[in-house]
């Protein structure tokens, strides 16, 4: 029913609208009716999940239920106090960055409604570290709800080389350790919109990045995004990496740069080419997921995202070996009843395993 309406009323009204607006909107609306516990209940009512205990454990982290916001729609915090009304277990914040970013020029976000994917070419827009952190610290936590913070490179000259970023990202982490800020921490190589480049998709760069990193207690764990789009004989030293540093898992993946995979590629626009997320995510990231459990087993946390639309995509993600599940894109093109009805999917199938 909630699908229906949405998919038959409001999408069609919010379609006709530059994205990008329509974000703004939401991110107004619910920053304020994450205020108030009236509004909270109100929210929770129609899109809340209510059916047996779903709750996981992982990495030392409790999580209500296993589905969480990804990085990159609540880039400033502002949803912290919303988004368990809607179902989620949890959500990540940011990519934030050591110093504000203003974006790239807009239009910087575009609808691929027929390939049910989003051309993302924001460029890390994002108030900062320091701002960021104090919007976290003066918001009371709605309990039960877990809060991320993806870490990127500052989108600017000064962070550009291999050193200098480095030493951005270092002094993101630490500022969110000293502060306590975070329940876990997302370090992201893999934004494919960064004008500096994507240097740590590199292995030969990430050994020195996640060296420096380890010298930061692990007070929370860690997770590194993962790039889906470079071959996989890469993907597999970036994971080598990986296991030998103080990393709980990885979130496969990011965006997909792959155009020619779109289910129609005449839809993407000609001016400008952002990462891609939504359905042209899907193959990808399970193929990587399925690779990374086989080869890491439980030693690597997996965190499944991209081109999740359905109960059935996010149970697949499972089933090939996520622990946990992120998403955007398909909550904007099936509306945000999907969360409900992926936790419900979960607890039916977690019913039939326990019997
Ligand atoms: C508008 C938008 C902005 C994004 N920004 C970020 C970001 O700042 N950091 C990041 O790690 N991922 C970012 N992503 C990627 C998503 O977190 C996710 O990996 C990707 O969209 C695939 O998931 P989906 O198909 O469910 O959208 C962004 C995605 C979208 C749609």
């Amino acid at each position: 029913m909630l699908s229906l309406a949405y998919k038959g009323i409001l999408k069609p009204i919010l379609f006709r609208f530059d994205p990008e607006d329509v974000h703004d909107f939401f991110m107004s609306t619910g920053e304020w009716l994450g205020r108030h516990s009236f509004t909270r209940a109100l929210t929770a009512l129609p899109y809340n999940y209510r059916g047996p205990d779903i709750s996981k454990v992982v990495d030392g982290v409790r999580y209500r239920t296993p589905v969480l916001l990804s990085a990159g729609f609540d880039y400033n915090g502002r949803l912290t106090q919303i988004l368990s009304s809607v179902g989620f277990g949890g959500e990540e914040i940011g990519s934030v960055t050591a110093r504000p970013c203003e974006g790239n020029k807009r239009p910087r976000l575009m609808r691929l409604p027929r390939s049910k994917s989003l051309v993302v070419y924001k460029g890390l827009r994002n108030d900062g570290v320091d701002a960021i952190m104090k919007r976290l610290k003066s918001k009371e936590r709605v309990k039960d709800f877990v809060i991320g913070v993806s870490i990127a490179r500052t989108n600017d000259a000064q962070s550009a080389t291999t050193e200098t970023g480095i030493a951005d990202y270092y002094t993101s982490l630490e500022k969110f350790t000293d502060a306590r800020v975070g329940d876990y921490y997302t370090i992201n190589i893999s934004c494919p919109n960064a004008t500096c480049g994507e240097t740590f998709i590199d292995p030969a760069a990430l050994e020195p990045l996640l060296d420096a990193l380890d010298e930061i207690p692990t007070l929370v764990p860690r997770y590194i995004k993962m790039p889906i789009s470079v071959p996989m004989e890469q993907f597999d030293a970036l994971l080598a990496v990986i296991a030998e540093h103080e990393i709980n898992g990885v979130i496969i993946g990011n965006l997909n740069k792959h155009y020619n995979e779109l289910a129609y590629p005449d839809e993407a626009p000609k001016e400008y080419h952002g990462g891609l997320s939504g359905k042209v995510c899907f193959t990808r990231s399970n193929e990587r997921i399925l690779r990374t459990k086989q080869k890491y087993g439980d030693a690597l946390t997996i965190i499944g995202c991209g081109g999740i639309f359905s109960p059935e995509d996010a149970m697949e993600k499972f089933r090939l070996g996520a622990d946990l599940l992120q998403l955007i894109t398909g909550m904007i093109f099936e509306g945000p009843g999907l969360i409900k009805d992926i936790c419900k999917e979960y607890a039916k199938r977690q019913l039939v395993t326990s019997h």
